[in-house]
């Protein structure tokens, strides 16, 4: 029951007031820790994955690319696991990689918030006992735009082709400069009652 109490005051303080830093109230565990923990992980995350994502595209070009975009499997970003004792993966309410996909109506309804503006800054919630970290991904680069803004138009017919024999229920496109992509989720190790 309490994951479910916690959740829930997550969600509450999260849409009513916007960017949080701490989760103070009542016999809530003391989150802040994770706030700090969770910031720096997805800081590392996201400056090694836009270099990858630079480093690629000018490389070897977008289709290139394509084969860099799974920070989940990436070395890199496997040893931030290890150093840090977390997991970290990204989610979306629009997915292009389904192993992506939220992991219940619950994460998915915090994604939709985030991407309608109702939330903004980093959020850490208690699933299953374990400190959740969520920070929000931004369309930051006008390169990201090049996989996920407008078909035929920041996306060549190339791309395009490349992405639909990937990915052939991809979501992730129709993107502007500045939207809410998806989150990085970081998932602690430790236990929290
Ligand atoms: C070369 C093409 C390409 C570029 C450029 C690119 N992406 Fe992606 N993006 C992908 C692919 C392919 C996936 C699926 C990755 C996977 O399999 O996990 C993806 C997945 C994602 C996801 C995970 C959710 C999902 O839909 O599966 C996010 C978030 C994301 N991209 C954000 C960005 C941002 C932000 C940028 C710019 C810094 C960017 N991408 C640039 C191709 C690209």
């Amino acid at each position: 029951m309490k994951k479910y109490f916690l959740w829930f005051t997550g969600v509450i303080i999260g849409f009513g007031c916007g960017p949080r830093t701490e989760n103070t109230g009542g016999s809530s565990p003391d989150l802040s820790e994770y706030y700090t923990r969770g910031k720096e992980v997805a800081a590392v995350a996201q400056q090694t994955f836009f270099q990858e994502v630079s480093e690629a595209l000018a490389e070897g070009g977008t289709e290139y690319a394509l084969q860099f975009m799974h920070p989940v499997d990436n070395p890199k970003i496997d040893s931030l696991d290890n150093l840090y004792q977390c997991t970290i993966g990204r989610t979306s309410n629009k997915i292009r990689n389904v192993a992506n996909k939220p992991s219940g109506p619950e994460e998915l309804a915090l994604v939709e918030a985030y991407v309608a503006g109702k939330i903004t800054g980093d959020t850490v919630i208690i699933r299953d006992q374990h400190p959740v970290f969520y920070q929000p991904i931004l369309l930051s680069m006008p390169a990201c735009l090049q996989c996920h803004g407008q078909p035929s138009v920041d996306i060549t017919e190339e791309t395009l082709d490349a992405l639909r024999n990937l990915y052939p229920d991809d979501q992730a496109t129709g993107y502007k400069l500045g939207d809410v992509r998806g989150l990085w989720k970081v998932t602690f190790r430790n236990g929290v009652e």
